[in-house]
């Protein structure tokens, strides 16, 4: 998928459902690798990511994520776990999964987070240490179909203003 990163922003939707079909090692690193590119607040680059593959362990991921059910046919999960004594913790999550998602979209694999699971069982199974904060999961894998469905968001005007807040923004 040729596109340009503005291209990407706009028309990348969050996908649920996967073909069963396996993501090569070299995407998947690639993947993952775009995250440590993120940004972090004073670089402090606190990510742990663990990555998830193999049915039987997404099926049980996703038994463990009442709002990510359908991780259970991604063909891998990354579990994004950061410092929370870093007060900006999640944001710095965030940053790293919004690489992550465009990297692999611009490799034609889709993907989508849950952040509703189990915190405790997923620290036990995976020997993430009790202080850490897991901030989401993410799944990834090639589409089940063709990719319909265009993104529905409010517009620049109604989330926007310029130069105090409740002021339009100029055209
Ligand atoms: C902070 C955050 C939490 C989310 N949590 C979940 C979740 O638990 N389960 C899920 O299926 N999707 C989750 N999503 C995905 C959103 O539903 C999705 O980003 C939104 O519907 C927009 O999708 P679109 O870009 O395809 O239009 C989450 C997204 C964000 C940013």
């Amino acid at each position: 998928m040729t596109q340009s990163v503005s291209e990407a922003i706009r028309r990348r939707l969050d996908w649920r459902s996967f073909a069963d079909s396996p993501v090569p090692r070299e995407d998947v690193l690639a993947v993952l690798d775009a995250a440590r590119w993120a940004g972090s607040g004073k670089n402090s680059q606190h990510w742990k990511f663990i990555l998830v593959e193999g049915r039987e362990e997404l099926r049980w991921l996703a038994e463990h994520a009442p709002s990510g059910r359908w991780l259970a046919g991604a063909a891998f999960a990354v579990i994004v776990t950061t410092d929370p004594s870093f007060p900006y913790h999640k944001l710095d999550a965030g940053r790293a999964l919004t690489y992550m998602q465009l990297e692999a979209w611009s490799r034609g694999i889709v993907s989508c987070i849950t952040t509703g699971f189990d915190e405790r069982a997923i620290k036990e199974r995976y020997g993430i240490p009790e202080k850490r904060s897991i901030d989401l999961i993410a799944g990834f894998g090639y589409p089940d179909r063709r990719l319909i469905g265009r993104k529905s968001r409010r517009p620049l005007s109604e989330l926007a203003y310029e130069g105090r807040y409740g002021m339009p923004l100029r055209p």
